[in-house]
């Protein structure tokens, strides 16, 4: 494959149309760039959700009414506060971070958003944490470490009911995705998790590639559709 990263006019490109698009749909953001600003000085990898991702990810959980959602991977919660804002009065998000220090940053991102009451951080490695949560949520939103993607599916199963709204995030990488022998861990965690995800008897789910600021990209999507497994 043609592997060339998008050149900067197109990035450039495509990150005006995400600004623009933000003017419009997500027009009033002080507290999320103060957020994204504060994640920049504390040095932390330029990992966010774009505004727009972070819109739909809002958007789910208000055509969900979501109260119950879980984070894997909170980074500095700018996605986790998007969510947050958009949960009815008596919703939480429980989000997971490995990172002590990106934890720290979250924290403080989250008291200064006047949202400490409806996220729950927890801070540890996702696979340890994960055991220890109760079920079922509404919506789980899958961005930690991508070589565990495939274990942290089996989690959000075990933490779910039918309807719950399974969401991962980078699942394009630029279009390594195609790379059926790569060696980096990122691509073939993905790669093992899209392929398990698109057959699961479980679920029914999508892909979607998306171009931005975030570069090329994209998002898997999952509903749960039936209570028990199947027979193998
Ligand atoms: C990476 C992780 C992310 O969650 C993201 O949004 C972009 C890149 C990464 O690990 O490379
Ligand atoms: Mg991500």
């Amino acid at each position: 494959m043609n592997n060339t990263p998008p050149s900067a006019a197109e990035l450039e490109k495509w990150s005006a149309v995400d600004a623009w698009l933000s003017t419009l749909f997500s027009p009033v953001n002080n507290t999320l760039n103060t957020v994204l600003a504060a994640n920049f000085d504390a040095g932390l990898p330029e990992h966010d959700v774009s505004m727009m991702q972070g819109k739909t990810l809002a958007f789910f959980i208000t055509l969900l009414q979501a109260k119950r959602i879980l984070e894997i991977g909170t980074l500095g919660a700018f996605s986790t506060i998007w969510m947050a804002r958009s949960l009815q009065p008596d919703g939480r998000i429980t989000t997971i971070e490995a990172n002590e220090r990106h934890a720290k940053v979250a924290l403080h991102n989250v008291r200064a958003a006047g949202l400490l009451d409806r996220v729950d951080l927890r801070t540890g490695q996702a696979l340890d944490v994960l055991p220890l949560l109760k079920g079922p949520f509404d919506l789980i939103f899958i961005d930690a470490d991508k070589k565990n993607n495939p274990a942290y599916l089996e989690w959000a199963l075990r933490l779910s009911r039918p309807g719950t709204l399974i969401i991962a995030d980078n699942i394009v990488r630029g279009g390594q995705i195609l790379q059926n022998d790569s060696t980096d861990d990122s691509v073939t965690g993905v790669r093992t998790f899209l392929s398990v995800l698109a057959k699961h008897p479980r679920l029914t789910a999508t892909a979607i590639q998306t171009v931005g600021s975030k570069g090329w990209d994209g998002f898997a999507l999952a509903v749960v559709t039936g209570n028990d497994r199947l027979p193998e």
